[in-house]
């Protein structure tokens, strides 16, 4: 059985930063590399730290603990085009799930700073919440791996636009950050929340849209269906290992980010364990 990670160095990596591998992108991958310095941080434990700590936790957390929407959307689609577009529409139905289930005089006290939940509703809004922050987390930091050092591979665009495209898509994920940070530990109860979370979640969905209207359609015009295959299992290896938290101070380019994102995985979960953080499945943040 094919090895999810390239141990090297001491190190682990995505399988597309490794010189040795033997994967099917070599074509690309000497482009790809040239961008990359594939000098790593000393995260040689962390590997099997994070398969112990998630086997444990997820065996010993009820669903409500540990519920993981990136895992169950890497695992439900066959391309990486389909999960990423997959994940967003979770986003945006999570993100209306909680709009709808905001009473009137909140919804019409939406605008300003002083918002008051006063139902039944606060601690299933405090999930959606908690999960709609897990999950841009995850997705966010995965783009940052697996996806973003493959627009210098697009053949579609030129140099410029090429470069253009992914200085953009870091500097978003950096802004979402930097916007998430400031919320990921208020209560939906809180004074200033309201404003803040719509306003982040605005540009989360717009972020979005530009990928789904603009960056991908030029992947998949550019990459062949083995390629494609190559990314998608690149996805799965490494979506269980992302932060769930923001961390905006962060590197967000390979190499360095893979190994801030393997240590903050690990950090995160103890995090949210001390939060007392509780998540929800789209299922029940559906349900009525
Ligand atoms: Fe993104
Ligand atoms: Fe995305």
């Amino acid at each position: 059985m094919m090895s999810r990670f390239v141990y090297r160095s001491g190190f682990v990596v995505p399988r597309y930063l490794n010189s040795n591998s033997s994967c099917s992108i070599s074509l690309r991958q000497s482009q790809l590399q040239q961008q990359l310095n594939p000098s790593v941080a000393p995260v040689s434990v962390i590997p099997s730290l994070l398969s112990l700590h998630s086997a444990v936790y997820s065996f010993t957390s009820p669903h409500r603990l540990y519920s993981n929407m990136s895992i169950e959307t890497a695992n439900k689609f066959s391309t990486i085009f389909e999960i990423i577009r997959g994940d967003h529409n979770t986003l945006r139905s999570l993100y209306r799930c909680y709009n709808d289930l905001l009473p009137a005089t909140v919804t019409e006290a939406k605008t300003t700073a002083a918002v008051e939940v006063v139902t039944a509703d606060i601690e299933k809004l405090q999930r959606i919440v908690n999960t709609l922050i897990k999950l841009v987390s995850q997705h966010c930091s995965t783009e940052q791996e697996v996806l973003y050092p493959r627009i210098l591979s697009i053949t579609t665009l030129s140099e410029v636009e090429k470069q253009q495209y992914y200085e953009e898509a870091y500097k978003e994920d950096v802004e979402l950050q930097q916007m998430l940070e400031p919320i990921v530990d208020k209560k939906v109860t809180d004074s200033d929340f309201e404003e803040k979370f719509q306003s982040t979640f605005s540009s989360v969905l717009k972020h979005a849209d530009w990928e789904e209207s603009t960056l991908l359609p030029q992947m998949e015009k550019s990459f062949d269906s083995e390629f494609i295959q190559q990314m998608t299992k690149e996805w799965r290896d490494v979506v269980e290992m992302q932060p769930t938290r923001p961390h905006p101070m962060s590197p967000v380019k390979p190499p360095l980010s893979v190994a801030a994102h393997r240590a903050s995985k690990l950090l995160d979960d103890a995090m949210d364990a001390a939060k007392g953080k509780e998540f929800i499945t789209l299922e029940e943040a559906q349900t009525k």
